[in-house]
Parts: C-alpha cells; structure tokens; sequence
C-alpha cells in the first residue's frame, strides 16, 4: 500500500518544522492506523460472509437430500404412512403403500378421515397418546402400537398393525403407520392350527403310550431310564420316580445268562430290533414271565439316541398255552381210548351174547355153568372199565334226566359214608333245593365216589381226616371262561369236594386228569377215576377244577350248568328181567358180523324174527323193496356207507309208525343226542345185558 512508504518521509519532515505540523502528522497517522484498522476489518468480515454462504449453500443442499431422502423413505415404504391432522382426523398426507394397501386411488385422499379407514372406534388424538401411552425415550417420541382392523375400498375388513407417534410440529399431527397382517394372521393361524393338531397328536401318541397294555420304558443310548409308562408300575411295582436314571438292570431275576444279555446289546446296538422271552423279578422280588422286545431310536444321522423296550407280561399267556396243551392232550388221548374201548365194546358184546347162548345148551356140567358165569361178571367188569374209558373219551351215551342236586347228592352222601372209615367225618353244607341240573345220574353218582374215594385215601395218615361237600350256585366271571373257552354257559351249580388230605402237587395237577395215571400202589388204584370224572363232567357241558386246600389238603370243584326252562326230560329204562317178543318182526342192522350173528340169535331165542342189514344203506334198500311186516329196526349208530340216525330218518319217510331203536358202543356226540332226542327213539349202550336189551325193544314196540 502506497501511503505505508510515505509515513517515514513525513515523520523527517516533522522533526525540522513545527509543531503545527506534528499534531497534524499525528492526526494524519491516526487515521492511518484506523483506516488499515478499517481495511482488516472488512476483510474478516468478508472473510466470514464467504463463510455463512458456503455453509447455507451446504445446508440447503443437506436439507435438500434430507427431504429427497424422506420421500423415498416415505415413498418406497411397505408400509402404509397417513400424515392426521390432530384436530379433525384429515389425512394431509398418504404415501403410495397406503394407496396399495387401502385401495383408494391417489385423487381420493383429498380430505380423507381417517375414521373411514380405520372404524374401529380407536380414539386417534395426541391427547389419548399423551394419556395412553408412554414415552418411548429410545425413539424420543410418543409412541403406540395397536393391532386392530382397517376397512378396504371394496368394503373388505382386514387386520393391521397401527402404529401411532406424535410429531412435533404446527398445527399439531399425528402419524399413522399401517401395516397389512392378513398374510400374517393367516401364517400365525395356520401356525397356530398345526401346533394345535401336532400338540393333539403328540398328546394322543403320549396318552396311548401311557395308557398302553404293554410295559414301555426308554432309555437313552447307555440304558439310564428316562420315562417309563403307568404299565410298567403296574407290572413290576416300581413307580416312575424309583427308576428314572437307573438301569433296567433292576429287573434281571437272574434266570437268563450273561451271554443273552451279551447277544441282546450286540443286536441293539447294531440298530435292530430284538425280542425275546425273559423272566423278570418284579420289586417284592416275585418273577414273571415277559416278552420283552427293544427298538433302537436313532437321529437323522442314523446314530442311536435311545432304546425303547416293551415288556408284555405272558402270565396270563403262558396260563392259556399250558392249559391248550393240557386241553390238546386231553383230547388225543381221548379220542385214543376211545378208539380202543369202541372195538373192546364190541368185542365183550360178542363174548356176553355168545355166553348167553352157550348157557342155553343142554347138559351142562354145574363147573362150566359156574366158568361161563365167572366169564361173564368178568366181561361186565371189563365192560364197566370201558364204560369209564367212554366216559372220559365222552364217547358213551348220556341220558338226559332233570337231577335236583339237593335230594341226589344227600342220597350219595347217604350211601357212600357207609363206606368211609369211621376216623373220617364228612360233613355236608347242601341247601339250595331248587338247583337241578339235566343230565345222567347214573356216570354223575359214580363222577361223585369217585372224588369221595380219593379224598378217602388222600386224608388216610392225617390227623383228624375230614371230607366235606358243597353245592353252591356258581356265576361265570371273565377269569372263568379264560379257564374254560369252550363253554358260553353262565350258570353252574358248583359241587365241592374238600379234604385235609396230602393235597395236589403241580407236577401231579398236570396228570391226574389222564388216564391210568395213579400215584396208589399196584392193585390199589387204576388212575381211571379222574379221567371217568373229568369225561362225565365235560359231557355234561360242565368243567372241573382244582384248587390247593390251606395248610394241606385238596379242593375238587364240579361246574355244572344249571338247568334252563325248557329242558325236557328223557325217562329212563329199568331193566331187571328177561322180558320176550310174541313172534314180532325186528330187523337188525350192524357192520360188525359177530354182533349181528350173535344178537340176531338172542332175539330168536326172545320169541322174535329178524332179519339183518350189514348198513343202514341196505336197510333202506329192504324197505324200497319190500312191503314185509317190521315192528322195529335195532340200528347200530356208527356203519359205514350209511349210519343209523339217516337210515333211521329215510326209513321213517317210507314206514312213519315203525319202532327205533338204536344201539352204541360209542360216539354219542351233541348233535346225535339231540336227533335222536328229537326222534323220540331209546339208545341202547354196548355191550348190553339180554335183560336190558329185552326191556328196550318191549318198551319201543309198547
Ligand atoms: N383228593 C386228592 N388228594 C390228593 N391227591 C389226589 C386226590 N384225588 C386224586 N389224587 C391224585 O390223583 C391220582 C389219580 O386219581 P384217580 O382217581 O384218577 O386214580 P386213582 O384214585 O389213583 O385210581 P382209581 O380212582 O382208578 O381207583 C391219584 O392217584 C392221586 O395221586
Ligand atoms: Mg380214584
């Protein structure tokens, strides 16, 4: 600056002048210093006004991008965004979602309420925010959250989320942010749904695992128990809380070896299934038998995470199998004895008729009269040993009477105390008078001494020998006919006959049913008494049980049905004297020729004619042929080509007033009892007595 170089010139001049001109140049160099003073002055302040201005100039351009950038916000956003105006509820603005959302084009925004949208009678004013909702510092304003519903253009509700906050500004306003949650509610109920039908299917698979007939533990994959079912507290004892983190272990009874549980662990832990029967010890340390399978339980990467066991207790099971063996073996012996006693019957029939004639030769000698009846006792001796064979085997015949059980087992009682020691007391608690059932008294008397006379030598040795009968009724329970699943009949009268005697072992319960089984020295029993009572019995559509007598002793329970209305009876026949024919005709009709040849001779000699058949089938054919006079047919039941009950019933089409009357040594089963019931015919047992056989045929022609 020029006047910078004028200063010292000036101030050489001043110190040869006066002092006029010092004051001025003083003055002069004042106002220099102001005006350079002045001049750096205005250059700060242009200094700061370049400044302002390129900080408004930043600001407003921040401002800019700060709005540009809240409309994008605003614009691009999901959600609906209504700007309300506090006072009326007028929507002053609305972004493009809530167009989307809402359904109102663009134009129709104009002076909207927003009660139109959202109806839901929600109070939206600051002043309700101000009382209802709190602060949220984190977002500095006020602030809430509602899910309630909006109403569409096209008058559809639907759910939204609103979210209200106050904003600060002038007038006041509100914003509302409305998001669409039909997708969500549909997702969270969907959901919900799913959950809800896997939770009621995990609780049904949960409950049937619970309430399962079988014993279910699990373990995890080192064998710790960590759930056991009601089941396996019911079979073993032990309750959940006693085994959970121990091992099963607990319930080895020791009867299976190291080796079967080696072999178990090595099947499990290959990943298969393994089953098996066991015998586990329960926790009052009682066994019982099980059949125990594993399952390994593995994850999605096939390792094995648990094992799961089922125990199904065979108690019951192993009940049932021994008592169908025991049943299986009953009836093959059965059906062998009576194979056997059928051909004896037959045969003793040929030896007692051919005796009966032998008796009729002249000159016999006193001591062949005296064999020939030795023979004969003998052969009815042998034939009573058969019928007991039969009536194991229930293959002999069964007459149907009413039995009122009161008067008919006193009457035994009566009979067989004669016969028992003195030392013995038998005593009797028979009352209930109006029992009675249907059946033979005959093979049930016998059925009856039979057990009296075992308990005679079970009680022979004890001290103070008691025998003591019962008749009670008796209604079938569930346990009874899993015991006796043949029988459906529930009302038995039941015949007990206790003794204090050396009891039943369970080696001997399994034989003492068979016959000839005997534990009583040679000569002393046959063993056939048992197996006479269990056939009578079971022929009579009844069971026998038998039951351990505390401190010793035996129980023997008879079940026989009660009689029901209806049963009729079938009368019996009394025979004690020869009775003869009066020339009448009988055609007699048997395979078996020695039979036919012998009883066609004893009829002769009763004053009858007869004619024979060797089947039913030709004596059908006799009476298609011939138009002869026959009073009665004598029919064997069991020929071959054609049996009795059809021959009879073809021979009843032609000739309806013709006599029957059949003759057995076997097979009387259900079915042909009935027919011939029905039938009205007499059956006449092999061998028979000439008495009885003449009595018969007298009864049939009568
Ligand atoms: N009341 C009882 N107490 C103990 N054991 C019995 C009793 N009844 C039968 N037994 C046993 O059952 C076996 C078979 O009996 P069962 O009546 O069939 O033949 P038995 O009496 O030996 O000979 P039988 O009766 O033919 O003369 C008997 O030998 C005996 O061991
Ligand atoms: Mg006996």
């Amino acid at each position: 600056m020029w006047y910078r170089h004028c200063l010292p010139c000036l101030s050489m001049m001043n110190s040869g002048r006066n002092e006029e001109q010092n004051r001025r140049i003083q003055a002069l160099e004042q106002q220099v210093r102001l005006l350079e003073e002045a001049l750096k002055q205005s250059s700060r302040i242009r200094d700061q006004w370049h400044e302002a201005n390129r900080q408004l100039t930043a600001s407003r351009q921040a401002l800019k991008n700060s709005e540009t950038l809240h409309r994008q916000v605003t614009n691009s956003s999901f959600d609906a965004i209504l700007i309300v105006d506090d006072d009326d509820g007028t929507i002053c603005t609305a972004n493009p979602a809530a167009v989307r959302i809402f359904g109102y084009p663009a134009q129709a925004w104009e002076g909207m309420n927003i009660a139109i949208l959202i109806p839901q009678g929600l109070e939206l004013k600051r002043s309700h925010l101000y009382q209802n909702a709190s602060p949220r510092e984190d977002l500095g304003t006020i602030f809430q959250q509602v899910e309630t519903e909006a109403l569409h253009n096209d008058g559809h509700a639907f759910p939204i989320e609103l979210t209200l906050s106050v904003l600060d500004t002038s007038p006041p306003r509100l914003m509302a942010t409305v998001r669409d949650i039909s997708e969500r509610k549909r997702f969270v109920d969907e959901l919900e749904n799913r959950v809800q039908e896997r939770t009621s299917s995990l609780k049904k698979l949960s409950e049937a695992v619970e309430q399962a007939p079988e014993a279910i533990l699990i373990t995890d994959c080192f064998g710790t128990i960590e759930y056991v079912n009601k089941t396996f507290t019911k079979f073993t004892g032990y309750e959940a809380n006693e085994v959970i983190g121990r091992n099963p272990r607990i319930l080895k009874s020791g009867q299976q070896d190291v080796q079967f549980y080696a072999r178990m662990w090595e099947t499990i832990t290959s990943g298969q299934h393994w089953q098996s029967r066991v015998v586990e010890r329960r926790k009052n340390g009682t066994f019982y038998p099980a059949l125990l399978s594993i399952s390994p339980i593995m994850d999605n990467e096939k390792n094995i995470t648990h094992f799961v066991g089922y125990h199904q207790d065979m108690t019951d099971l192993q009940i049932l199998e021994e008592q169908f063996h025991q049943a299986q073996k009953m009836e093959a012996v059965g059906a062998m004895v009576g194979g056997i006693a059928h051909e004896f019957n037959n045969m003793l029939a040929g030896i007692t008729g051919n005796l009966y004639l032998a008796k009729f030769q002249d000159d016999l000698s006193q001591e062949t009269t005296d064999f020939m009846n030795n023979i004969e006792s003998l052969s009815f001796n042998a034939a009573e040993m058969i019928q007991q064979l039969l009536a194991f085997s229930r293959k002999g015949s069964v007459a149907r009477r009413t039995i009122p059980l009161a008067v008919f087992c006193k009457e035994t009682l009566k009979l067989q105390a004669i016969s028992l020691p003195e030392s013995i007391t038998l005593r009797s608690a028979i009352a209930h008078d109006e029992m009675a059932v249907k059946g033979d008294p005959i093979l049930l008397q016998q059925a009856l001494i039979n057990l009296i006379n075992n308990a005679r030598d079970a009680v022979s040795g004890v001290d103070d020998p008691e025998i003591f009968v019962e008749i009670t009724p008796y209604t079938a329970e569930k346990s009874f006919f899993e015991r006796h699943s043949e029988l459906s009949v529930r009302h038995f009268a039941r015949i007990s006959i206790t003794d204090n005697g050396c009891g039943v072992t369970p080696e001997q319960l399994e034989h003492i049913f068979e016959p000839f089984y005997t534990t009583k020295e040679v000569g002393k029993g046959t063993g056939l008494g048992l197996s006479m009572v269990y056939g009578a019995v079971r022929s009579h559509g009844g069971a026998i049980e038998v039951a351990p007598v505390e401190p010793h002793g035996a129980c023997f329970h008879l079940y026989l049905p009660l009689m029901e209305e209806g049963d009729h009876d079938v009368l019996p026949v009394k025979a004690d004297k020869i009775m003869r024919g009066c020339g009448e005709t009988i055609m007699l009709v048997d395979d078996d020729e020695s039979v036919l040849s012998t009883v066609q001779s004893i009829l002769e000699t009763l004053g009858y004619i007869v004619i024979t058949a060797c089947d039913g089938q030709e004596a059908v054919d006799f009476f298609e042929q011939h138009d002869d006079e026959v009073h009665l047919v004598l029919l064997d039941l069991m020929m071959p080509r054609l049996g009795g009950v059809d021959a009879a019933q073809l021979i009843k089409q032609r000739r309806p007033n013709i006599r029957i009357l059949f003759a057995t040594g076997y097979d009387l089963n259900k079915t042909l009892n009935m027919d011939i019931e029905e039938s009205g015919a007499l059956v006449l047992n092999k061998p028979f007595k000439i008495t009885t056989l003449s009595q018969f045929i007298r009864r049939s022609l009568a």
